[in-house]
């Protein structure tokens, strides 16, 4: 994966934020003193990259040992944060210049208020031996008295110039020679900033053929399509909120046009080939119509992602009966 390969391990590898370089490299200066910090920021920016900078410079060859990386939003994120601590409190000394641990809490906005007031007390009672780095898209997401109690860094989506010299430098470091600037612009584009998505394209781009304008179109359109299959799918199993969410992702985030959500959703649908497909086609030219006549589209897309919800009741119900 490039997107590994080429995940800067300092500081100052890091591309642009770079107010936030600055920061930081400024407060790594006396280790000790270090807060605790808080990255907030879109995806595919460099947030998690610059926590394991940071935990690299601060803990030097020991930072492997002494850094752990959760997910918040996983359920039992809270429990895990304090079972480790627990672990780590246990150790009487540290290796001979270790100050403390980095916790890395990555997605800590998906945390509910109770589990960030019972993060907040672990924070201030772990102080002495752990490091917290909190990673969220939205600062709003994270309880005031964290916020009060943390240094926080906002990140940046990349700009074109710098996104495209990445890209380009990473052509260059693989061997590829003949990239088209143009297709480059264009998969900035398309990622709209976050550099993961970007990168991701270009690797994906390189494997089936040249850095071209039709080759990212081609690729970004095979990727895209299978997102949309993926929203379907969870629409039809009853999943409402999570295909609403990444439909959301999708052309929020991503920047996917409402109109090419629903013409992959639609040439999904007809890859299933459900017994009322008629149905469902009708609804989707009538979600596109109102689209096009400039009908709100996120709840134009959220109605057509219930209505895909009711129709795969619909046929698990006939399932049964057929039974
Ligand atoms: N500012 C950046 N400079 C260099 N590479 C970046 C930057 N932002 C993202 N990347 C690339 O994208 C990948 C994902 O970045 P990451 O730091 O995990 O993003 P996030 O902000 O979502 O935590 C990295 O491995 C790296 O290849
Ligand atoms: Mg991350």
């Amino acid at each position: 994966m490039w997107v590994e390969k080429y995940r800067p391990v300092k500081l100052d590898e890091i591309v642009n934020q770079a107010h936030v370089v600055a920061g930081l490299k400024e407060l790594i200066k006396a280790p000790s003193e270090m807060p605790h910090l808080l990255f907030a920021g879109p995806p595919g920016t460099g947030k998690t990259t610059a926590a394991l900078c940071v935990a690299r410079a601060v803990l030097k060859d020991y930072w492997r040992d002494y850094t752990l990386e959760l997910n918040a939003s996983d359920e039992r994120g809270i429990q895990t944060v304090r079972e480790r601590i627990k672990i780590f409190a246990s150790y009487s000394v540290g290796a001979a210049g270790v100050p403390f641990r980095i916790i890395i809490l990555d997605e800590a906005d998906e945390m509910t208020n109770d589990a960030q007031t019972a993060l907040r007390r672990i924070m201030e009672e772990s102080s002495r031996i752990c490091r917290f780095i909190l990673i969220c898209n939205y600062s709003s997401g994270i309880i005031e008295p964290i916020q009060s109690r943390t240094a926080i860094f906002r990140f940046q989506r990349l700009e074109e110039g710098d996104v495209v010299n990445h890209l380009a430098y990473i052509c260059k470091s693989e061997g590829i020679k003949n990239f088209k600037e143009n297709a480059l612009a264009l998969i900035y584009k398309i990622s709209n900033g976050d550099l993961r998505y970007a990168i991701n394209i270009l690797q994906t781009a390189a494997a089936t053929g040249e850095i071209s304008v039709e080759n990212v179109e081609r690729v970004a359109g095979i990727s895209n399509k299978a997102l949309v299959a993926d929203i379907v799918a969870r629409a039809l199993n009853g999943d409402f909120n999570a295909a609403r969410e990444k439909m959301l992702e999708l052309t929020k985030v991503y920047g996917m046009s409402e109109q090419d959500f629903l013409k992959y959703a639609f040439e999904e649908i007809n890859r299933l080939n459900p017994p009322n497909l008629d149905k469902i086609a009708e609804s989707i030219a009538k979600y596109d119509y109102r689209i096009i006549v400039g009908a709100n589209p996120d709840i134009q897309l959220t109605a057509l992602l219930a209505e895909l919800v009711q129709l795969g009741k619909d046929l698990a119900q006939q399932g049964k009966k057929g039974k």
